[in-house]
């Protein structure tokens, strides 16, 4: 290693995403390449921040994770990760690794894609390696699939790509941030973790369920929707493939072997208050990723009436308002 490289510490700052279009299941697993191609918007509220250093006198990796000192189990994670960016950059060097989730973890908004994007970036950053914005949304990929949808801000498409290595397989903005103030509101209900991944419940769903192979096909086609709905501000074009999206992908859970589902009872409190709302004239849909939490989307103009009637119901915890959030920056030391 030539003496004169220097090791910065690097923070970086990821935000969380909510897929409109569901990425759900692998054509493979090492690669973390997709079954089909996803949307997502990056949310402001919910973010991660990562630094990293690497240090010629550690011994093995340091993981540092809201303060504290991770176990085994999640400082390995981290470790086998590092090991695929210092191969990429030809160093051996171990790393401190210090890690702030501004996520409620706790409450099943944990995000794999604000902590992969962070720790992607910063971790490039520091061990000098010289790659695109591309690249990077490629080396977030092969910590959290969704991680690489939050490398950038606002609407975010990841194509699935078709080569076997890879390189097709990739994020991009499709809109910034600022194009379009749609309110997001993250419905927090159950405090438990989840009982099932998303990684194990989508393997168990391509593996098992005979619905995956229509889910592909649908997927193809809400995201070709969901791309028209954003291009001309379609809003209720929006919420309608999002919310049918959404219930197909879970739908596919409910064919699996063993079968399993993600929703409590109080998914389904939302769900149907939501359409409620829409009865008497308020635009307002649905989406849910692998847990029983729910965003609602609707229009900046309802976010009031929307919150409070959500609000009233007994299994509603809280709720953050969200708007479309940034990309990832990096944070001055
Ligand atoms: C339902 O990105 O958490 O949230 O790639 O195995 O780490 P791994 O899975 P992950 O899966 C996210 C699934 C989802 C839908 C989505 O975000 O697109």
């Amino acid at each position: 290693m030539p003496e004169h490289r220097k090791f910065e510490q690097v923070t970086a700052k990821a935000h969380a995403n909510i897929a409109l279009i569901k990425y759900w299941g692998k054509r493979d697993e090492e690669l973390f390449l997709p079954m089909n191609s996803s949307l997502s918007v990056t949310l402001d509220k919910f973010y991660t921040e990562t630094s990293v250093q690497f240090c010629g006198k550690l011994k093995k990796d340091v993981f540092i994770f809201n303060n504290n000192i991770a176990d085994e189990a999640e400082t390995n994670k981290v470790s086998n990760y590092l090991n695929q960016i210092r191969k990429m950059a030809g160093v051996e060097r171990y790393a401190m690794v210090q890690s702030v989730n501004h996520v409620p973890t706790a409450a099943g908004f944990a995000s794999s894609a604000s902590g992969y994007a962070a720790l992607a970036s910063a971790a490039v950053r520091a061990i000098d390696l010289d790659i695109d914005q591309k690249k990077l949304t490629q080396v977030a990929r092969i910590g959290s699939g969704s991680a690489c949808r939050s490398i950038y801000g606002g609407f975010v498409e990841w194509t699935k790509g078709d080569l076997e290595d890879g390189s097709d397989c990739y994020a991009r903005q499709l809109e910034n941030e600022d194009y379009w103030d749609l309110s997001i509101l993250a419905i927090q209900l159950s405090a438990e973790e989840k009982s099932l991944s998303s990684r194990a419940g989508m393997k168990l769903t391509v593996d098992t369920s005979p619905y995956y192979e229509l889910w592909v096909k649908e997927a193809g086609k809400d995201l070709a929707t969901l791309k028209d709905a954003l291009r001309h501000k379609d809003f209720e074009q929006l919420g309608q493939v999002t919310e049918s999206n959404a219930l197909k992908m879970h739908a596919t859970t409910l064919g699996a072997n063993p079968p399993h589902w993600y929703w409590e009872p109080g998914t389904i409190s939302v769900m149907n208050q939501v359409r409620k709302l829409r009865d008497s004239g308020i635009p307002a849909y649905f989406t849910m990723d692998a847990g029983p939490n729910v965003f609602v989307l609707c229009q900046q103009r309802d976010k009031e009436v929307v919150e409070q009637t959500l609000l009233t119901l007994k299994e509603v915890q809280k709720i953050y308002v969200c708007q479309p959030g940034p990309g990832v920056s990096y944070l001055a030391k």
